[in-house]
C-alpha cells in the first residue's frame, strides 16, 4: 500500500479558514494526510472558532497561539513556532494561503527546512510595497515550489518576475517551480457558502433589515484604520455616499479599537455590529444594494453576486473586478461600463479539484494509478 503523504496546511486568519474547507474536501480523494496548523493570528471566537464550527473544519492539529503584535514580531513568532512543528512532523509539503503574516511565516519556516511550499492565491500584486500583504505575497511566491494562481493576470505577474510555469519537473522545487492557473479557491468556497447561506442564514431578520434596502460596509486594513485622520476621512466620505440609506457595518476588532480614537462619528444610519460568519456575510452581501469595502475577498464576492462595489483603497489585486465595471476604486478613476452578460473571471468553481489533482501529481501517487 502507498504510504500516506503528509500535507501541512498553515492557516491563521478568517479568509484562510474559508479557503481551507474546499481544499480539504477535495483532498479526501487523494492519499494525503492533511495536518492543520492554526497560527493563532486570529483568536477571538468570532474571528476564528465561529469559522471552524460553521465550515465543519476539523479542530487544528497544532495551535500556536501567536496572537496580535507588530508585523515583525507576529511574523517572527509564526516562523519560530512553525519551524518547531515542521521539525517534528516533517511533512512532504506545506500549503500556505493568501498574503497574511501567517502565510509568510509558514512559508519561510518551510523553505528554510527545504520542505516544498505550495502557495494558494499566488501571483497577485497591488504594486504597492507599503502594504504588508504585498511584501508577504512577493516573498512567498519566490519561496514556493507549486504556485496556484486564480487568474491569467496572476500567472503573467509571476512570469514578469521570472517565476515561470516550469517544465513539469518532478518534484517541483523553488528553483523549478510549477505555476498553474487553477481559478480562485475562494470561488469554490463562495458557491458552496451561498447555497448554505440561502438555506440557513437569518441575519437579515436578526438585524431588522429588508433585502435591497441597505448598504454593506467593511473596513479592516491597516492603511485605513491605523491613522485616525485617514479613518476620519473615510467616515466623512461614507456618511456622504450613503446618506439616507441604512448601512450594516460588521466591525473587525482592529477597526472598533481605531474608531474609538477617531474624531469623526458615523451617521446614525450606519449600524455597527459584531463580526459575522461567512454564511451570514454572504447573505448580507447578496441582498445589499451596494458594498463599500477594503477586503480582497469581498471585492470578488460582490463581483460574483453582481453587487456594485466601491473599494476603499487606491489599488486592487483584482483588476478584473474593475475592468468589468462592478468595482470602483475610492479616489480612483471611475470603472468601465457594467457589462452584466460578461463571463465572470477567476475560474469555474473547480479550483479545489484542480489543486488536489496537481498536489497528487507533485507529491503523491494519484488515486487512479493506485487502483
Ligand atoms: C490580517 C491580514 C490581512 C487579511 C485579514 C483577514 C496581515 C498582514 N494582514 O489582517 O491581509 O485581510 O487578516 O481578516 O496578516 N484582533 C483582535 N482579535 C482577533 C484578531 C485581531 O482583536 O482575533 C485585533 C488586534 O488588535 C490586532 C488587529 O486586530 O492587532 C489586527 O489583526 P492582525 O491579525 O494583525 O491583522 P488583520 O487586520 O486581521
Amino acid at each position: 500500500m502507498t504510504p500516506l503523504r503528509t500535507l501541512l496546511h498553515v492557516v491563521g486568519a478568517r479568509p484562510q479558514f474559508i479557503k481551507l474547507a474546499p481544499l480539504l474536501r477535495a483532498l479526501a480523494a487523494f492519499p494525503f494526510r492533511s495536518v492543520v496548523l492554526h497560527t493563532g493570528q486570529h483568536y477571538d471566537d468570532r474571528m476564528s472558532q465561529l469559522f471552524f464550527d460553521e465550515l465543519g473544519l476539523p479542530a487544528p492539529d497544532h495551535h500556536l497561539g501567536v496572537g496580535s503584535g507588530t508585523h515583525g514580531r507576529q511574523t517572527a513568532l509564526v516562523l519560530e513556532r512553525v519551524e518547531d512543528v515542521l521539525r517534528q512532523q516533517t511533512p512532504d509539503a506545506v500549503v500556505v494561503y493568501g498574503d497574511t503574516n501567517s502565510t509568510l511565516g509558514g512559508a519561510l519556516a518551510a523553505a528554510k527546512l527545504h520542505i516544498p511550499v505550495v502557495h494558494v492565491e499566488a501571483g497577485l500584486r497591488s504594486f504597492n510595497k507599503r502594504m504588508p500583504e504585498e511584501v508577504n505575497r512577493v516573498l512567498v511566491d519566490h519561496l514556493s515550489s507549486l504556485l496556484f494562481c486564480p487568474s491569467e493576470t496572476a500567472v503573467e505577474n509571476l512570469r514578469r518576475e521570472g517565476v515561470t510555469r516550469g517544465d513539469t519537473p518532478d518534484p517541483p522545487s523553488p528553483d523549478h517551480p510549477v505555476v498553474l492557473n487553477t481559478g480562485d479557491l475562494m470561488y469554490d468556497a463562495h458557491l458552496h457558502g451561498l447555497s448554505i447561506a440561502e438555506r440557513t442564514s437569518t441575519i437579515l431578520r436578526d438585524l431588522g433589515v429588508s433585502p435591497g434596502r441597505y448598504v454593506l460596509l467593511t473596513i479592516h486594513r491597516a492603511e485605513n484604520t491605523d491613522d485616525p485622520e485617514q479613518l476620519s476621512r473615510l467616515v466623512t466620505f461614507l456618511n456622504a455616499q450613503t446618506a439616507g440609506a441604512d448601512v450594516i457595518f460588521p466591525m473587525h476588532p482592529r477597526t472598533r479599537a481605531a474608531y474609538e480614537r477617531c474624531p469623526t462619528r458615523f451617521a446614525a444610519s450606519v449600524h455597527l455590529v459584531d463580526p459575522v460568519g461567512h454564511f451570514d456575510l454572504l447573505a448580507l452581501l447578496r441582498d445589499a444594494t451596494r458594498l463599500f469595502t477594503d477586503s480582497g475577498g469581498l471585492q470578488r464576492e460582490a463581483y460574483w453576486l453582481r453587487v456594485p462595489c466601491v473599494t476603499l483603497r487606491d489599488e486592487t489585486e483584482w483588476p478584473e473586478t474593475v475592468s468589468s465595471g462592478w468595482n470602483t476604486l475610492y479616489r480612483g478613476p471611475a470603472s468601465g461600463p457594467v457589462s452584466p452578460a460578461a463571463p465572470l473571471a477567476y475560474g469555474s468553481g473547480r479550483a479545489a479539484a484542480l489543486m488536489a489533482g496537481a498536489l497528487g501529481r507533485a507529491f503523491a501517487v494519484a488515486v487512479e494509478t493506485r487502483r
